[in-house]
C-alpha cells in the first residue's frame, strides 16, 4: 500500500502566513501540520508515500527531505497548478501504479492517527474507502448522503444546501478503480476536478464504495481558529519537560515543555504550553494552549490561547489571547506620545486591539 499526501495548493484561506509559506507548514505545539499526517501514516505501516507539491515546493522539500526522519521514502511530484485534488491522483498514476493507497490532505489533522481505517481497508478491499465525520457547517465540506442502512448515495461538493451533515473527511482510501474515475471527471463550478466527483463516478459505476463516520477529533486547518484548536487539542497531551534555562524566580504550572536552549526569566508559565529553543520568556505570563516557537522573545508580556511562529517578539504588551502570529513579527508599545497605535501588517492581516 502507498500514500498520496496533498501538500499543494494557495491556503488563501490562511493569509497572511502563506502568503511567505505553505498552509502544510504552519506549526502547531510547534510542530508542522504536514508532519502529523506523515507520522500517521508511518505508523499505519505505509513507507511508500508521494507528496504532490506546488508553488511551495522548495519550502516542503527543506522541511520533509527524503522522508527518511519518518521512516518513510519521499518522493515528489510537482502539480503545475492546484487544479483539484482528482488531478492529483491523475498527475500521480506513474507513482502510485495499480497499488492501494491512501490519499491524505496535507493540511488536515486526524487524531488518533489512520491506522484503524487502513487495516479495515486492508482487509475488505473495496474500491474506495471515504471516513465520513458529524460537522455544523457542512456546506465547507464534500458532503455525503447515506440510505436508512447506512449506504453511500451520493456526495456533493461544498453543496449550499447539504443533504446531511457528513462531511467527508481529508483521509481517502484507493484500488485502482480510482484511475479510470480520475480520466473520466471533468472539471467543477470552481475549476477544479474534484475528488467527491470521482467517487461518485465509481459509485454510479456500481463499484464498491464504503464509508465509515468517525466519531474522533479531526479538522481542516483552513482558517486561523482551527489552527488554534488543534494547538490547544495537541497540547492537552503534552507532558512536563524542562530542557531550558529556568530561573528561581519563575513558575512552571503543569504541563509545561521548555525545550533545550530556552531562557525563562521571572516569569510565569501555566500550562499546557511550549517554549521553543532560543526563546527567551522574561518577566512575563505565558497561558494555557499556547505555543511559542523558536528563538522567540516575550519581554514584559501576557500571551495566553496563541501560536507565536519564530523570530517574533512581544514587549510590555498585556494581555494577548487568541492569536496566531508569523515568523519575525514584532509587537511593542509605542515609544513615545502621542500615544497611538502604529502598525507595519501585511495584506489580510486580522487585528483587533482593547483599547
Ligand atoms: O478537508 C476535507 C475536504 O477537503 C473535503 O471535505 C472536500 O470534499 C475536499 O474537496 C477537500 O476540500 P478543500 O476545499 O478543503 O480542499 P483544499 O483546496 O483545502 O485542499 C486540500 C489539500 O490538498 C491542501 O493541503 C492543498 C492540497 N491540494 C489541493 C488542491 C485543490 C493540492 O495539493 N492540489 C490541489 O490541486
Amino acid at each position: 500500500m502507498k500514500a498520496l499526501v496533498l501538500s499543494g495548493g494557495a491556503g488563501t484561506r490562511l493569509r497572511p502566513l502563506t502568503h511567505t509559506s505553505a498552509k502544510q507548514l504552519v506549526p502547531v505545539a510547534n510542530k508542522p501540520i504536514l508532519f502529523y499526517g506523515l507520522e500517521a501514516i508511518a505508523d499505519a505501516g505505509i513507507t511508500d508515500v508521494a507528496l504532490v507539491v506546488g508553488d511551495t515546493e522548495d519550502e516542503i522539500r527543506r522541511a520533509v527531505g527524503d522522508g527518511a526522519a519518518f521512516g518513510l521514502d519521499v518522493t515528489y511530484l510537482r502539480q503545475e497548478a492546484p487544479l483539484g485534488l482528482a488531478h492529483a491522483v491523475l498527475i500521480a498514476r506513474d507513482f502510485l501504479g495499480d497499488d492501494d493507497f491512501v490519499m491524505f490532505l496535507g493540511d488536515n489533522f486526524v487524531f488518533g492517527g489512520i491506522t484503524d481505517s487502513v487495516e479495515e481497508f486492508r482487509k475488505a478491499r473495496p474500491d474506495a474507502q471515504l471516513l465520513l465525520t458529524r460537522v455544523p457547517d457542512p456546506s465547507a465540506f464534500g458532503v455525503a448522503e447515506l440510505d436508512d442502512q447506512g449506504r453511500l448515495v451520493g456526495l456533493e461538493e461544498k453543496p449550499a444546501r447539504p443533504r446531511s451533515d457528513l462531511a467527508v473527511v481529508g483521509v481517502f482510501l484507493f484500488g485502482p478503480a480510482v484511475h479510470d474515475a480520475v480520466r473520466a471527471v471533468r472539471p467543477s463550478a470552481r475549476g477544479e476536478l474534484e475528488i467527491t466527483d470521482a467517487v461518485q463516478w465509481l459509485l454510479d459505476g456500481g463499484r464498491d464504495v464504503r464509508t465509515t463516520v468517525i466519531t474522533g477529533y479531526w479538522k481542516d486547518t483552513g482558517n486561523a481558529a482551527d489552527i488554534l484548536d488543534v494547538n490547544r487539542r495537541l497540547l492537552d497531551l503534552l507532558e512536563y519537560r524542562v530542557d531550558g534555562d529556568v530561573d528561581e524566580a519563575s513558575e512552571i504550572v503543569g504541563r509545561v515543555r521548555i525545550d533545550a536552549g530556552a531562557t525563562v526569566r521571572g516569569s510565569r508559565i501555566v500550562g499546557p504550553a511550549v517554549i521553543g529553543a532560543g526563546t527567551l520568556v522574561q518577566d512575563s505570563y505565558i497561558g494555557p494552549s499556547t505555543s511559542i516557537a523558536e528563538d522567540c522573545v516575550i519581554r514584559d508580556s501576557e500571551i495566553e490561547f496563541s501560536i507565536v511562529l519564530r523570530e517574533s517578539s512581544f514587549d510590555s504588551i498585556r494581555r494577548v489571547e487568541g492569536s496566531l502570529v508569523g515568523r519575525n513579527v514584532h509587537v511593542s508599545l509605542s515609544p513615545r506620545v502621542p500615544t497611538a497605535h502604529r502598525f507595519v501588517i501585511g495584506d489580510h492581516g486580522r487585528v483587533q486591539l482593547s483599547s
